[in-house]
C-alpha cells in the first residue's frame, strides 16, 4: 500500500473521491469489491482491451471457457495481448509467443532452448474473474487467493422472472459526478422535466417542477437510499419513490415502469413496481466511466422489454439546434440521460470545482460522508461498507427501491 492511501478518515477529503489509480485512497478502497468489466454476450472469440482504475488490462475466455482478465501488456517486452491469439490454455503473445493462462502463468516460451525453467520464473499481472447474471466481475484487490464473497445482488439472480442488458454504455467524465446524482432527487424535477420524467401521470403528478416530492436520504448496510414522498389518498398513506446507492458504485431506480415504460402508475401503485433497474458504474480512469445497466422484470407482461425499448427509442431530444449552435451536448432537453450527461460532463472533478451547497444537497452531502468513510475504513485494513464477510455469501443483496404506495413511517426500514 503506498503511503497516500493510509490516510485517516478524517485526512479523506472530497477532493479523494474522484481519483481511483493504483496506490490513491479512493482506488485502494474501489479494488476491495467486485467490479463489472463486462458482459457476458461481449466477451466473444477475440481478447477485449479493457482500461480499470486506471490499469491496462485484457478480458479474454481461453477455449476451455475459462476467463482471464490479465495485464494488457505482455510480460516479456511489453507487447499488446489484445493482438494475442487464444488457445485452450490461455493466450499467446503475437510477438515471440509466449503463452499465458488465466491465472497469469507463463506456460511456453517457444524461442528459449527446450527444457529451459525461465517461463517458471515469469508471472503475469491476473485478477479473479466470475460471471454472474450476464455481467463478468473482476476482483483488483488484495488477498486474491481468498477474495470477498461476490455479492448475489438480486437483479443477478434468476427468480422467476425476466432480465435485460442493456448495451454498455460509455462516459467521458469523472464516475462520480455520475453516482452523486444519483443522491441528488430535486435534479429530476428540474432538469428532467423535459423529458420521460414530465410527461405523463408519474412524471406530472410525483416529480412537478411546481410540487417537488419531499425526499430524506437514508443511511443503509449496503450505501443509502433516498425515499422520496407525496401525500397518499388516505391520511395514513405516502406514494413513495426510491433510489438507493450501494457502494462502491451501484445505483438502482424502482420508477423505470413508469416513467419509461409508461405503464399506467394509478393501477400499480398498491404492489409497487416490479422492475428493478440496476446500474453498476466501473471507473476506467479519473476521466472516463463505463455503466453496465439490468433490467429484472417480476410482473405479468412478456412483451415487457420489448415495450421499454420502443418506448424509450422515442425519448429523444426534441430541441431544434440553431445553425450557430456549437455547444457540445446539444440537443439535449427530452432525452433523460443525454440531460444527465450534459450537465454531469460540464461539473469538472469534485474537489477542483467550486460549490455552494444547500439544504436540498443533503443526498449528495450524506453520500460523501459515507464514501469517504469507506475510504478511510479501507485505508486502516478494515472492511468497507458493501463488502461481505464470508459468512454472509449466500445472501442475496437487495437495494431497496421500493415505488408505489404504502403506510405512512415504513420507509425508515433498512
Ligand atoms: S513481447 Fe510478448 S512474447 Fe515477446
Ligand atoms: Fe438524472
Amino acid at each position: 500500500m503506498k503511503a497516500n492511501a493510509r490516510k485517516s478518515e478524517l485526512e479523506i477529503t472530497n477532493a479523494d473521491l474522484a481519483h481511483v489509480g493504483l496506490g490513491t485512497p479512493a482506488g485502494t478502497w474501489f479494488r476491495r469489491y467486485w467490479l463489472v468489466v463486462s458482459t457476458t454476450s461481449e466477451l466473444r472469440d477475440i481478447p477485449l482491451g479493457l482500461k480499470i482504475l486506471g490499469e491496462e488490462l485484457v478480458l479474454f475466455r481461453d477455449l476451455k471457457g475459462n476467463i482471464g482478465l490479465v495485464g494488457l501488456h505482455c510480460s516479456h517486452r511489453g507487447s499488446s495481448l489484445e493482438y494475442g491469439d487464444i488457445e485452450d490454455k490461455g493466450i499467446r503473445c503475437p510477438y515471440h509467443g509466449w503463452l499465458f493462462d488465466v491465472s497469469g502463468n507463463c506456460l511456453e516460451q517457444p524461442a528459449e532452448p527446450k527444457g529451459s525453467a525461465f517461463h517458471q520464473k515469469v508471472k503475469h499481472l491476473s485478477y479473479p474473474v466470475r460471471e454472474l447474471g450476464g455481467l463478468i466481475f473482476a476482483y483488483m484487490g488484495p488477498d486474491r487467493d481468498n477474495p470477498p464473497p461476490l455479492p448475489k445482488y438480486s437483479p443477478l439472480i434468476d427468480r422467476g422472472g425476466q432480465r435485460q442488458i442493456e448495451p454498455i454504455r460509455h462516459n467521458d467524465y469523472n464516475w462520480f459526478n455520475f453516482y452523486e446524482n444519483s443522491a441528488d432527487p430535486t435534479h429530476i424535477c428540474v432538469l428532467h422535466r423535459h423529458s420521460g420524467y414530465g410527461e405523463q401521470t408519474w412524471g406530472d403528478q410525483f416529480f412537478s417542477y411546481h410540487d417537488m416530492p419531499e425526499f430524506e436520504p437514508v443511511e443503509t448496510d449496503y450505501g443509502l437510499k433516498v425515499v422520496m414522498t407525496k401525500p397518499g389518498s388516505t391520511p395514513e398513506s405516502e406514494v413513495v419513490d426510491t433510489m438507493s446507492l450501494g457502494l462502491p458504485s451501484i445505483i438502482q431506480i424502482g420508477d423505470t415502469e413508469f416513467v419509461h415504460a409508461k405503464v399506467d402508475a394509478a393501477k400499480l401503485l398498491k404492489e409497487g413496481s416490479h422492475c428493478e433497474h440496476i446500474l453498476f458504474l466501473t471507473p476506467n480512469d479519473d476521466e472516463h466511466f463505463t455503466i453496465f445497466t439490468v433490467n429484472y422484470y417480476t410482473g405479468l407482461d412478456p412483451d415487457f422489454f420489448a415495450k421499454l425499448e420502443r418506448m424509450r427509442a422515442t425519448e429523444v431530444p426534441r430541441e431544434k439546434i440553431r445553425e450557430y449552435d456549437h455547444r457540445k451536448y446539444m440537443p439535449y432537453k427530452g432525452n433523460v440521460r443525454q440531460e444527465d450527461i450534459v450537465t454531469q460532463g460540464t461539473q469538472g472533478l469534485l474537489g477542483d470545482r467550486e460549490e455552494h451547497l444547500g439544504s436540498a444537497d443533503r443526498g449528495v452531502i450524506m453520500l460523501r460522508r459515507i464514501v469517504r468513510e469507506a475510504i478511510g475504513a479501507a485505508a486502516r485494513g478494515g472492511r468497507p461498507k458493501g463488502v461481505l464477510p464470508h459468512e454472509r455469501a449466500d445472501e442475496i443483496v437487495h437495494l431497496d427501491c421500493f415505488t408505489g404506495v404504502r403506510l405512512k413511517g415504513s420507509v425508515r426500514e433498512r
